[in-house]
């Protein structure tokens, strides 16, 4: 078997879709895509485009602006029609499914280079439109227990999380996504894109638009359920409503190292785990515990952990389930911040997850020996990956 490495991952900033509030709101998906696949070429002149052996794009709506968006997003940066692309759809875990694909490919050798990437924007391609629920499933489970916020209420009430320590999970992400924009950490993978303030103002976007960096416990205890009148879900925490791209080129190590490229982290596995879709952001516990088990690794082998906050209910329920800790803060986990303060575009999250696991493995955890990416998927679908650093 090869070795797939990642050569760099990059990303516009997440900012809010809203159609009169998002930074980007003038921008289709696709210009957001031509961005980050641009910008991997930019950064990385010793790889010609058409030397691609193909371009992977998760997407979870792939409906309206976002159909086949990896096929426009690639024409649309004027990059070779001789380039095929591959939308893949799977919830949330869609762009990690993508660079999961791509990694295989790398290592069976059925190519040398992958781009691989994730868009959303969740207000020009709404995730409810399109949707027609089966039946046949809805008589095996409650349409109203499928939606995401009722599944975040479930897994707090199942897994006895409460609203303080959901709270607490929103303050740290906030808090260290804030000090980590404040730092320039992100300014290695973010690049800067056109965008508009809401007065019309236009500035070159470099940071991501969801942070505040000004909450407090207080202000989040005074807030209204966002989905039950009796719930202890509210909207700060869940994950915002989010637009955004991000794009990794992915090589067999051998290629990079006949191109003379710098990497720092080889693919070192990925699994899927299924679980009861009206828990389903407690997927990514199954899902690491599966890959763990199969590396013969424990919990302490793993030195950074992603892990996308789609609820704090389910993100605490994760990480306490998996024995990282009891509460927020979690030692060694999204340690420059997570989705409820960074924004989750569905499908654009997963391949996110990495580009911000590469990047803190570079840096910060640049010593680490392993990194594990994972996130849950709307009706039950997780995906959890490992990385190791091969410069050790
Ligand atoms: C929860 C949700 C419905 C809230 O939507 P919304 O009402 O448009 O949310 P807003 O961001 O405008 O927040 C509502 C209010 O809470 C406040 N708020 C949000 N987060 C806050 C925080 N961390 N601290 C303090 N106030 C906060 C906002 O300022 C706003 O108050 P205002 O109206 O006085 O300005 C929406 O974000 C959502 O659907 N999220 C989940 C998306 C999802 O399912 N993703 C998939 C997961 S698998």
């Amino acid at each position: 078997m090869r070795e797939c490495v990642i050569i760099d991952g990059v990303r516009t900033a997440n900012v809010r879709a809203h159609p009169a509030k998002g930074w980007f709101r003038s921008h289709r998906p696709e210009v957001l895509l031509k961005a980050v696949y641009s910008a991997l070429f930019e950064r990385t002149p010793q790889v010609r485009p058409e030397d691609v052996e193909a371009v992977y794009c998760g997407t979870a709506n792939q409906a309206g602006m976002q159909n086949d968006i990896a096929r426009f997003g690639w024409l649309a940066a004027g990059l070779p029609d001789t380039v095929p692309t591959n939308g893949i759809g799977q919830q949330c875990p869609s762009g990690m499914a993508a660079a999961e694909h791509a990694a295989r490919a790398i290592m069976c050798g059925e190519g040398e280079i992958y781009v691989v990437s994730g868009v959303e924007d969740m207000d020009k391609a709404n995730p409810m439109h399109h949707i027609d629920f089966s039946p046949i499933v809805a008589a095996r489970y409650p349409i109203a227990d499928l939606l995401m916020g009722a599944t975040a209420e479930k897994v707090a009430s199942e897994y006895k999380v409460s609203r303080m320590d959901q709270e607490a999970m929103a303050f740290w992400s906030h808090k260290r996504a804030h000090e980590a924009t404040e730092a320039g950490k992100f300014k290695k993978e973010i690049v800067p894109l056109e965008g508009a303030e809401e007065d019309g103002t236009t500035f070159m976007v470099d940071r991501d638009q969801w942070i505040r960096p000004g909450i407090s416990m207080e202000q989040m205890a005074a807030m209204k359920p966002a989905y039950r009148e009796d719930g202890v879900v509210t909207a700060a925490t869940s994950s915002p409503l989010t637009a955004g791209a991000c794009a990794l080129l992915l090589m067999s190590r051998d290629k990079a190292d006949e191109l003379g490229l710098g990497y720092h982290l080889a693919y070192a596995g990925g699994v899927m785990a299924g679980c009861d879709p009206t828990v389903m952001g407690i997927g990514p516990l199954f899902a690491a515990r599966k890959l763990l088990q199969r590396k013969g690794l424990t919990v302490k082998d793993i030195d950074v952990w992603e892990l996308n906050e789609a609820f704090g209910s389910q993100s605490v329920a994760v990480l306490r389930e998996l024995g990282l800790g009891d509460k927020p803060p979690f030692e060694n986990v999204n340690v420059w911040g997570g989705a409820l303060a960074l924004g989750h575009p569905l499908g654009q999250s997963g391949a996110r997850l990495l580009v911000t696991l590469n990047t803190i493995m570079k840096t910060d955890y640049q010593d680490a020996t392993y990194g594990v990416a994972m996130l849950c998927g709307g009706f039950g679908n997780a995906n959890a990956s490992l990385w190791r650093n091969v410069h050790k």
